[in-house]
């Protein structure tokens, strides 16, 4: 049986060459496409979802990291460095480890899920916690990548996106052409550079040419932000950018223009929803779909929900979805109703006549 490799064997003759010579990988890429009848009935639409949680590190970042962690270990670096609102701390920390690097992560104080700093602490991160909001962290980590020896792995650095882009390969081989609409959260806007880069050299745009085309067109790419973080829709940086979802609560991404240029080439859009349309897409993908995410991972599927309401979906389009992270991240959201109360757990004795009375088979 064939065994996924990770994305730099299974993606080598579209990767740049200086990511393969020191191969650092846990397998990641390859996560399921999954057809979500419940969304598709709700928008008229053919829609699928990337599940981005399957990765080993339960979020995306592990595509850009095993191709960004691969540069570093290639150039002989010692150590890395990233800003992170949580799951490029939590993935940069296992690829270094694995590259036998020292990996220092700066995350805003208090803003992170639990899951996400367990995984970075379990995994021998260097974390810091920093008196300021993710963009803070952001400009730390460039200064101290600029003065010391330390290298950035945040999606500023090119190696990432070089990663990341395989997402839109996968969907292409997944459906045999390139989805009418892809859907997706924007926080950095690191992951909407990427599936754009990704699915143009797929078309044979770009720098695909030479490898010649798999697909025969790119996407219309939706992008969403959450409405207290929401610079782009703006047009303005956000000072105190809030959201549960605490992933993409950026105020002032760093890819920010490629974001408005994926939007613009494509005939797409970028658009905000808020927190209690994050928790509903957040529900039906749990208790309808089947995929647990966390909640900025939700962040497009209200934005689909959201057009869909307004009559903007159009009839039969073919939509892919990337759902970035697991829901066991930050899984404190399930455990609430959507009036905002406590889910406690009804407590039965360990018979099976008060077991079946409490299902109400009785
Ligand atoms: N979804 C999740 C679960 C994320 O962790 C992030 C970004 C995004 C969406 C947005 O992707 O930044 O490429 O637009 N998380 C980064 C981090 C910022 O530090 O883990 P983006």
């Amino acid at each position: 049986a064939h065994q996924w490799r990770g994305v730099i064997a299974e993606y080598a003759d579209r990767l740049p060459t200086h990511v393969q010579e020191t191969v650092v990988t846990l397998g990641e890429g390859g996560t399921p496409l999954i057809p979500a009848p419940a969304l598709s009935e709700r928008s008229g639409a053919d829609v699928y979802v990337k599940f981005e949680g399957m990765n080993p590190t339960g979020s995306f970042k592990d595509r850009g990291m095993t191709t960004a962690i691969s540069a570093s270990a290639a150039r002989g670096a010692k150590a890395v460095v990233c800003a992170s609102t949580g799951n490029t701390s939590a993935s940069a920390a296992a690829y270094a480890t694995r590259a036998g690097m020292v990996c220092a992560v700066l995350v805003p104080d208090g803003k992170i899920a639990m899951g996400k700093l367990s995984q970075a602490i379990a995994h021998g991160a260097r974390l810091l916690q920093v008196d300021g909001n993710f963009d803070d962290c952001l400009v730390a980590a460039r200064k101290l990548a600029e003065a010391y020896p330390v290298d950035l792995v945040n999606s500023v650095n090119p190696d990432r996106i070089e990663g990341q882009k395989t997402g839109a390969f996968e969907i292409v081989d997944a459906l045999g052409d390139a989805p009418d609409i892809h859907v997706l959260p924007v926080g950095n806007a690191g992951n909407i550079t990427a599936y754009w880069k990704g699915y143009r050299e797929y078309a044979g745009l770009d720098a695909g040419e030479k490898h010649g085309a798999v697909a025969t067109r790119t996407p219309v790419m939706w992008g969403f932000q959450a409405a207290g973080a929401a610079p782009i829709v703006q047009g303005f940086p956000i000072d105190q950018p809030e959201t549960i979802a605490t992933a993409i609560r950026i105020g002032n991404p760093a890819s920010w223009q490629q974001a408005e240029e994926a939007r613009d080439v494509s005939g797409g859009l970028i658009e905000s929803v808020t927190d209690a349309q994050i928790l509903a897409a957040h529900r039906v993908l749990s208790a309808e779909v089947g995929v647990f995410v966390e909640p900025a991972s939700a962040a497009g599927v209200a934005g689909l929900l959201m057009l869909a309401e307004q009559g903007r979906v159009p009839a039969g389009a073919r939509i892919a979805i990337t759902v970035t992270g697991h829901g066991l991240k930050d899984p404190q959201w399930a455990l609430k109703t959507p009036e905002g109360h406590d889910v406690e757990p009804v407590r039965v004795s360990a018979d099976v006549v008060s077991i079946a009375a409490a299902l109400g088979l009785d």
